[in-house]
């Protein structure tokens, strides 16, 4: 009879000693709480994603670059060739897809001295069993293939950050890609979609005349003299003001947001007859998500609206949603005037009705400069938006996360 993997590896079936074993510094929290369960659900035979030619099989749909194929490819081999590894992978998928995904995915460790220059594609491998299950579902819904080729392409580009930035094939981004394999994302053309409880903190009242928006800001929240929400970027301004909204049948009074990022002081009111409440914090809407894959060409995001718009509807009808949203470095407001009209980055803000968000500079310096730089005036100032934002920086001035809404309907 064929031993089962937790039969062949009898000696680890104390977390502890899998743990010294592959030369771990410490065990998570969270590998102990359903070590019993991997242990008790353990296959037959080795798991078929750690079978020589898995990578190969699953790159009908994962479409991986030459250096990412045989990172990942190599990476299968080692692991099979040692039963700790092997164990310690199959763990960590069921931990991944067959658990609620554990808080502390981000400090789980690298078996750095069993994997050697792979290390950093360890868990990636633990993600792959879900290739061909996300490949099914997506199937089953009549999704066409491309749609999951598109949405697992993520993976290729996320490995080829981690190179950017490390020198070599990586991935840390787990939880991230629970939301694929969960089909809580799918890319469509250029953007990702994800469905998601809109989280702006404001009210968007539409006039059932014309259609005209009125934004206003949810009462309570402190804002600096120039209309950002206070405390971004850490900073907390002692002349900060606070939002009042209020409603009843007669009339909505509050601080309008116009469109431009800020929030205004002045008080305004409109006849609450006259407009509708469109969105608001709660509402079903499409988080829009930016893959780092080349330029966003503006025509091409416009396609992707588009898509997006007879996708869900057409494949995912229990996917309700009010509008699209997104949450990026990529609207901050000063980025419209820094970068010249034409540029993609203005050009796709301009889809979007911009209101503040409490947030920091950290994703522009992560996603423009790959980090914040000691100095920066020794930053790269090889493209024009690492130069304006150079220049901007220097005078004094400040970036920061933005946020925005499109309702096509409307
Ligand atoms: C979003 C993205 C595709 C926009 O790039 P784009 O289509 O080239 O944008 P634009 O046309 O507006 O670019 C204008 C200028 O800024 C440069 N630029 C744009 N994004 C840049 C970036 N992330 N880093 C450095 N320079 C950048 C362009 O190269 C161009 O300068 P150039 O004329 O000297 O070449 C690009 O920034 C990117 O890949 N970012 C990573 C993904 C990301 O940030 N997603 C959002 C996460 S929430």
């Amino acid at each position: 009879m064929a031993r089962t993997l937790c039969q062949n590896n009898d000696g680890f079936r104390d977390l502890n000693v899998l743990a010294g074993s592959l030369g771990l510094g410490g065990i998570p929290k969270s590998w102990h709480a359903s070590w019993p369960n991997s242990l008790h659900a353990c296959p037959q035979a080795n798991p078929s994603f750690l079978k020589p030619g898995y990578v190969d099989r699953i790159n009908i749909w994962l479409h991986l670059s030459k250096d990412a194929y045989s990172t990942l490819a190599k990476a299968v081999s080692r692991i099979a060739k040692r039963s700790d590894l092997r164990l310690l992978a199959w763990h960590c998928h069921r931990l991944m897809f067959e658990e609620a995904i554990p808080e502390d995915f981000y400090s789980w460790p690298m078996p750095d001295a069993a994997m050697g220059e792979l290390s950093p594609v360890f868990y990636a491998v633990a993600l792959l069993p879900e290739v061909p299950k996300l490949a099914a579902k997506h199937g089953k819904r009549g999704i066409p293939a491309e749609v999951t080729v598109n949405t697992l392409k993520d993976i290729d580009l996320w490995l080829c950050n981690y190179k950017e930035k490390h020198g070599r094939k990586g991935l840390v981004e787990l939880g991230w890609f629970s939301n694929h394999f969960a089909e809580k994302l799918y890319r469509l053309g250029r953007l990702q979609y994800e469905p998601q409880a809109f989280g702006g903190r404001i009210k968007v009242f539409r006039r059932i005349s014309d259609g005209a928006l009125t934004v206003f800001s949810e009462g309570g929240i402190r804002f600096s003299p120039d209309g950002e929400v206070d405390g971004t970027n850490g900073v907390f301004n002692p002349n900060a003001w606070e939002s009042v909204f209020e409603q009843n049948k007669k009339t909505v009074r509050g601080n309008p947001i116009p469109g431009s990022g800020r929030a205004s002081h002045e008080v305004i009111e409109i006849a609450a007859e006259e407009w509708a409440l469109v969105l608001s914090a709660g509402d079903a809407i499409l988080n829009i998500h930016i893959p780092a894959d080349g330029k966003m060409d503006y025509t091409l995001c416009l396609e992707s609206f588009s898509k997006a718009l007879e996708f869900f509807p057409m494949y995912r009808p229990d996917v309700q949603f009010k509008g699209f949203a997104c949450h990026s470095w990529l609207l901050d407001p000063d980025l419209g005037r820094l970068l010249p009209a034409d540029s993609n980055i203005v050009r796709f803000q301009r889809e979007f009705y911009l209101y503040p968000v409490l947030g920091d500079d950290s994703q522009m310096f992560e996603r423009v400069f790959g980090g914040k730089p000691a100095d920066l005036s020794g930053a790269p100032g090889e493209t024009l938006l690492q130069r304006v934002i150079i220049n901007h920086l220097a005078g004094g001035g400040r970036m920061r996360t933005g946020a925005g809404f499109i309702l096509p309907s409307l």
